[in-house]
């Protein structure tokens, strides 16, 4: 065979085996087996030496044309497995648009906070402030400077947890009157809402944590009549305009005079019906004009001032205001209740 037959050989084996590529490893091999330096070709033009003056040309363009056809086939190749390589890409890349989003979740407010923020509003809304006091209290202002000295009765239905024989978790808000007073002069218009502790078994009205909202105003001239109008304000806003309020006469040994505040029923309006087991009235607080020993416990001379206070259950108010019918609900975290609100 001679140069022209081997080199036109080349050419037909290349286009044969060329045309069967299908991916890029193969194609990288067919690159050296034709065009590489210990390729096919070079093989061939490296014997040029041997051929005379009149075939050197000859051959040497032929061997430029079939290294010409070779590299225009390998090129061709490289660009339609490029093409392929790159549909496949998009494909698997591909996004659908159409496809519904996920849906996040968001949280919301629990009910307890739902009717917290409610009471807050109503009361900032007529000049109250914001007051806070620790759930770790002393013996003192949780009970001494209320006037229930040690082995005071009233303190029996207020057993606690204690830290140690002075100090204990707070069994009311009350405290923060205490601590509001030291540090602040009259006229005192404060709520106080927060935590407290009873060492009560848990069932459907009962959790040894609740929540209280105290309220206290001092100031000159102030009377019960500021009392019944501010709470019967606050209950109307809560419950609604037609609500009524009933002050019945009671004991608190932080007040004096003191009573329990019911308000209308709100389910039936004072008919009477199960909501309110036929009294037409339900209680939701107490209150009563601030004790003149309270008020000389916070430094206020009782002579020039007087006031009056008040506590909520918030679990109470909240029970009310949306019918739950069991407090362990708030507590349980069962996002079948929470989700209702
Ligand atoms: N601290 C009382 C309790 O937990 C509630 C209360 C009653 C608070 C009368 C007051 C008040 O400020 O004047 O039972």
């Amino acid at each position: 065979m001679n140069m022209k037959e081997q080199l036109e050989n080349i050419r037909l084996t290349a286009e044969i085996e060329l045309g069967k590529i299908t991916a890029e490893p193969e194609l990288e091999a067919a690159k050296i087996k034709y065009l590489g330096k210990k390729g096919e070709l070079t093989a061939i033009l490296k014997g040029m030496g041997s051929l005379s003056a009149e075939e050197r040309p000859v051959i040497g363009q032929t061997a430029n044309t079939v290294r010409g056809f070779i590299e225009e086939k390998i090129s061709a190749i490289e660009a339609g497995l490029k093409e392929k390589s790159n549909a496949l890409k998009l494909e698997a890349e591909k996004l659908d648009v159409t496809i519904p989003g996920k849906k996040r979740g968001i949280g919301h407010k629990h009910p307890l906070s739902i009717v917290l923020d409610e009471v807050k509003d109503i009361f900032t809304g007529m000049g109250f402030q914001i007051a806070t006091g620790p759930e770790v209290e002393w013996d003192y202002y949780n009970f001494e400077a209320l006037n229930l000295p040690k082995n005071h009765p009233a303190r029996d239905t207020q057993d606690t947890f204690y830290i140690t024989e002075n100090m204990l978790l707070r069994t009311q808000t009350s405290p923060v009157q205490i601590r509001y007073m030291e540090k602040n002069r009259p006229p005192i218009r404060i709520i106080a809402p927060g935590r407290t502790y009873r060492s009560d078994p848990v069932d459907a009205t009962h959790s040894p944590l609740f929540h209280q909202i105290e309220g206290l105003v001092v100031d000159k001239g102030i009377t019960m009549a500021d009392l019944k109008g501010t709470l019967l304000a606050f209950a109307k806003r809560l419950y609604g305009e037609g609500t009524k309020l009933r002050l019945r006469p009671h004991h608190f040994p932080f007040t004096e005079p003191s009573c329990e505040v019911d308000v209308s029923c709100f389910k039936c309006g004072g008919e009477g019906c199960p909501m309110c087991k036929g009294e037409g009235f339900i209680e939701i607080l107490g209150a009563g004009m601030v004790h003149p020993n309270v008020l000389k416990n916070g430094g206020i001379d009782p002579e020039e001032y007087s006031g009056f206070a008040f506590g909520v259950g918030l679990e109470r108010l909240t029970m009310f205001r949306f019918a739950i019918d069991d407090l362990r609900l708030f507590f349980e975290n069962d996002l079948r209740f929470l989700s209702q609100f």
